[in-house]
């Protein structure tokens, strides 16, 4: 949990703090939920980090929220099970809070497939949403890390055999990290911007 204090004190009364909540494996959904959460603080806005709550426990998220930002990894094509359940839940009780959603994946490691659009798991996620009535604010693609030594032994398998199929690094000694980390500060300043102009 991360609750960086900002430096813009009147803000920080003034009004509530962004959410980031985040739904990592290895760490590097987090480390980027903790990048985006630093710059809003630099831009003097207050955020409050946490995991993604397991089971139902929507009662974690609740409160009154400047916006609510999702962060989630990508495992065999899939964000975490209980993601979209949360956000519905969010939003039904909060329905004016904008959010937005950003997916962390290997595949982002293309810059062409780097945008909501172009990225097939995040389109599918947002699009059921929106079949809902679920809209983000912002969304974004970002690359992730490849860490094999820290796979256990059918992970290190099946992601060497995807690599091996989509033209990756499939030296299973290695860890290597593709995440652009100008572009996750940007997206939250872009962030930050629209929040200050309201
Ligand atoms: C078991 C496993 C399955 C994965 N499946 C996918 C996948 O289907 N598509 C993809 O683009 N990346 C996939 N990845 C890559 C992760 O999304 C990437 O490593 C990301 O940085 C993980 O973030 P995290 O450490 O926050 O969970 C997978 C990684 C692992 C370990």
């Amino acid at each position: 949990m991360c609750t960086p204090s900002p430096p813009d004190a009147t803000q920080a009364l003034t009004q509530p703090p962004v959410l980031l909540v985040y739904a990592s494996h290895f760490g590097q959904a987090k480390q980027i939920t903790l990048a985006i959460a630093e710059q809003l603080r630099q831009q003097g806005i207050a955020a409050h980090c946490m995991a993604l709550p397991s089971g139902q426990a929507v009662q974690a998220i609740a409160g009154h929220w400047r916006a609510v930002l999702w962060i989630a990894s990508v495992r065999y094509g899939r964000f975490a099970k209980s993601l979209a359940p949360f956000i519905h839940a969010q939003q039904a009780a909060a329905a004016q809070t904008p959010w937005g959603f950003a997916s962390v994946s290997l595949t982002a490691r293309k810059p062409e497939k780097r945008s909501p659009e172009a990225h097939r798991n995040t389109q599918q996620f947002l699009a059921r949403l929106q079949q809902q009535g679920l809209q983000p604010q912002w969304a974004a693609v970002f690359p992730g890390a490849l860490r094999y030594p820290r796979y256990g032994w059918l992970d290190k398998h099946m992601i060497g055999l995807i690599m091996r199929i989509t033209g990756g690094v499939t030296d299973t000694r290695l860890e290597v990290e593709y995440t652009d980390w100008d572009a996750v500060r940007a997206w939250a300043s872009q962030i930050a911007a629209t929040l200050q102009a309201d």
